[in-house]
């Protein structure tokens, strides 16, 4: 098995920044430390709201990174015009509801074939590698391939819930389904990902399935950062990662 990459999601060093309006803490300070504990892309969501990171982050992270920045983002008009501009390595298409605390189901790709074919053509041809977040349905893995993304990103967020909320059988059943899908992904030759509401408790059967290659990970690891500082929470996350991979 390949070696696991690791994303490491900063919004929530911007949630806390501007649940005062201040300056500090800084996503792009944390974003070079997460560099320097082994981070191998940052991955920072642009909502429309702008609920946590900013456009001014987004040009900071651009000039300053030496790892990959995964650009998430809604598939408007709008975020496509800043994909386009700043061209970010990779671009991971999300769902995104205004009310929601965050991204709580995958896109609808098997729903919506057309427009999102439309939507990532300029973005494949502009050099960005384009994501889909999808759950654990075989219509939506295939509706990806169908419409010529690079990568898929499976939602771990009902998995690791069901664990949280101690459903064992349900979790189970969940990874199950994740693990499938991640078959199927990558023999209809797309790259397979995985992230959302991952923990040092939930993500070592994840790290396992061999068509995974990247991990992107944030809310926990930032809160962990409280209690450890953000180089070791990251650095317990990527060793976790390793030993599940052998
Ligand atoms: N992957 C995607 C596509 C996401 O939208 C998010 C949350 O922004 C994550 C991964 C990371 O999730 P978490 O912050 O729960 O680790």
């Amino acid at each position: 098995m390949g070696k696991l990459r690791l994303g490491v999601n900063i919004d929530h060093v911007a949630t806390v920044r501007n649940a005062r309006g201040s300056a500090y803490p800084d996503p792009l300070r944390a974003a070079k430390l997460a560099e320097e504990a082994g981070a191998d892309g940052i991955t920072a969501h642009l909502r429309e709201d702008r609920r946590h990171i900013s456009d001014a982050d987004i040009d900071g992270l651009m000039a300053a990174l030496s790892v990959p920045l995964n650009l998430e983002m809604a598939a408007t008009p709008e975020m496509q015009a800043i994909a386009l501009r700043h061209r970010p390595h990779a671009v991971c298409l999300v769902p995104e509801k205004r009310e929601e605390r965050t991204t709580e189901g995958g896109l609808d790709v098997a729903r919506d074939e057309t427009r999102l074919a439309d939507f990532i053509a300029p973005l494949r041809e502009a050099g960005c590698r384009v994501s889909l977040f999808i759950g654990a349905d075989p219509a939506q893995v295939e509706a990806s391939a169908r419409i010529g993304a690079a990568v898929v990103e499976l939602h771990t967020g009902a998995y690791c819930d069901f664990h949280a909320e101690g459903r064992l059988a349900a979790r189970d059943e969940e990874l199950e389904r994740l693990r499938d899908m991640a078959a199927l992904a990558h023999s209809l030759g797309l790259e397979v990902h995985a992230g959302h509401g991952l923990t040092y408790d939930t993500v070592q059967p994840v790290a396992a399935f061999p068509e995974v290659v990247e991990l992107n990970i944030g809310h926990f690891l930032i809160g962990e950062a409280i209690f450890r500082g953000l180089v070791p929470a990251i650095a317990e996350m990527r060793r976790l990662m390793d030993t599940a991979r052998g």
